[in-house]
């Protein structure tokens, strides 16, 4: 570095100094990350603002919508007596994942290696994605059935329909059953197993080649193994050393590295995003996304807008990267972590987005192991969840946003998720999520729906959007990418570049409104 910016820097640092401005960055580019010392925090000042929460018109306006998560709930108590009282009756969430408690058998019922990296894979032949229509009184009960038979799975929906997965020796059973109860429902997906094998094909061996001599292996027209994104981080710092960095912030339960990565030129004024992906493993999406931001703004930085310069970036594509890596040898369609199963039961993994540290155990969470929304022993009892934590209590970086992309059903979602309440300033983080989706309809044409978490899906305690919120971070969402079920988690990689584009229009939106702040 110069000696004349050195003193530019110095200059700046005193002078942020002289003012006292309490929330102060001084990060170097590419240089150290400064730990939180005396920088004051959003954090500190948060504990009492977020048990503030208000029961808006609007809340109790969108009331109804209760009606199904309660039916859903319904679903899962049933399924739940069968194992020890839990504390809490589990919810099943709706929108995304549940599969339901006896999903582990599957996974049992395809006998697995000797060897530990010869996986077996879960095979999905001859399984079927049907969406089928909830408005019908009675049709949740009867879904409820067919998931204690071990029949169905039920991926995701809305009030007006439930995507569902039904296993193939079931195909047959299940029709018969919604027939005779005059239940409409379409086939969205004939074999799952065929739609995976399709999903994500092999580059063409020119773009193989050239994608091999350009130091990094990643590209926006397939999803990656671990391998690739992190070398990709790690090719990103080391060719922009004054403005990328890489960071391993944690270990998986595997031993994986938790890559966190900065963009960020320096400037002692400029706020800080955080933007995490893959959380949950099978939204193969997210990572994919979010790597297409880090692309675009690293490689672009000297030509990019102000709104964009004026912010530290921190992005970690890969949240559970045991999980991730499982649904590409193992179980496409896994969800939770890979923590080894503990006790009596022979089921693995917590649910990530149920065991961040604010209202842990509340609603839509399990305490039952093999649930797909268990939401593990303790709060942060997970190294992943745990990693999170420990940077943002550690990073003295003036946090503002805070971004969790998932899949699918295109959310925009803001606090609070554990519960049908808003927090005081959830007008803004409304005002500015009907701003993103406009603008990801303008550049993309898909059509988000903005709401508060807990009303606009269902109520999930523990998620790290209500977390990050606690700690004071003003704008917390989750987005749900794309798409609303044709797919569902087996998103063809054709949308990767649509997808992430439109969410890259949004991110724009929220970088004015960050700078606004
Ligand atoms: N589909 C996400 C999940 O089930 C939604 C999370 C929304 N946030 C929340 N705190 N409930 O994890
Ligand atoms: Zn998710």
């Amino acid at each position: 570095m110069g000696s004349l910016m050195q003193a530019v820097v110095l200059a700046l640092a005193t002078t942020t100094f002289v003012l006292g401005t309490p929330l102060v960055n001084d990060l170097e580019p590419g240089q150290d990350w400064p730990p939180r010392n005396s920088v004051r925090q959003p954090s500190e000042i948060a504990e009492s603002e977020s048990e503030k929460v208000v029961k808006s018109p609007e809340v109790l306006e969108k009331q109804p919508t209760n009606e199904v998560q309660n039916n859903v709930e319904d679903v899962v108590v049933i399924e739940a007596s069968k194992e020890p009282v839990n504390e809490v009756p589990p919810e099943v969430p709706q929108a995304e994942p549940l599969v339901n408690a006896q999903s582990e058998s599957d996974s049992a019922q395809v006998k697995s290696g000797n060897l530990k990296n010869e996986v077996e894979r879960v095979d999905y032949t001859g399984a079927q994605v049907w969406k089928v229509s909830t408005e019908k009184t009675g049709v949740k009960q009867l879904l409820r059935q067919l998931r204690r038979k071990n029949l169905i799975q039920t991926w995701a929906g809305n009030g007006t329909y439930i995507d569902v997965l039904v296993k193939p020796h079931a195909v047959e059973n299940v029709t018969e059953a919604l027939n005779k109860e005059n239940i409409r429902y379409v086939i969205v997906i004939e074999n799952l197993q065929k739609m995976i094998d399709e999903e994500n094909p092999p580059l063409d061996e020119n773009e193989a080649e050239l994608q091999d001599r350009r130091g990094h292996r990643m590209n926006w027209k397939q999803y990656h193994r671990l391998e690739d994104i992190h070398g990709f981080l790690d090719y990103l710092a080391k060719t922009y050393p004054a403005l990328v960095s890489v960071k391993t912030i944690g270990k998986s339960h595997e031993g994986r590295e938790l890559k966190l990565l900065r963009i960020s030129d320096g400037k002692p004024t400029n706020k800080a995003v955080f933007i995490d992906g893959g959380i949950h493993a099978r939204e193969w999406i997210s990572p994919a996304t979010v790597t297409y931001f880090i692309n675009q703004i690293a490689e672009n930085f000297d030509v990019e807008s102000d709104d964009i310069k004026n912010i530290d970036w921190y992005f970690l594509p890969v949240l559970n990267p045991d999980g991730y890596e499982f649904t590409h040898v193992g179980d496409r369609l896994w969800r939770k972590n890979r923590r080894s199963s503990y006790g009596v039961r022979q089921c693995s993994g917590v649910d990530l987005n149920r065991n961040f540290g604010y209202r842990w155990g509340g609603k839509g969470t399990s305490n039952n192991q093999c649930s797909e929304i268990y939401r593990g022993p303790r709060a942060f009892s997970e190294p992943e969840s745990k990693a999170i934590s420990d940077f943002f209590k550690s990073s003295a970086a003036n946090f503002t946003a805070y971004l969790t992309y998932h899949s699918y059903g295109q959310y925009l979602l803001y606090p609070w998720g554990y519960d049908n309440v808003v927090p005081p300033d959830y007008k803004q983080l409304d005002a500015l999520g009907q701003k993103m989706a406009a603008v990801i309809e303008n550049t993309s044409g898909y059509k988000y729906t903005v709401g508060a978490s807990s009303n606009t899906l269902y109520p999930a305690a523990g998620g790290s959007d209500d977390w990050a919120k606690a700690q004071g971070i003003k704008y917390s969402y989750t987005i749900e990418l794309s798409d609303t079920g044709r797919y569902g988690f087996v998103l063809p990689t054709t949308y990767i570049e649509p997808v992430a584009k439109g969410s890259l229009a949004a991110l724009r939106v929220l970088a004015a409104q960050v700078n606004k702040e």
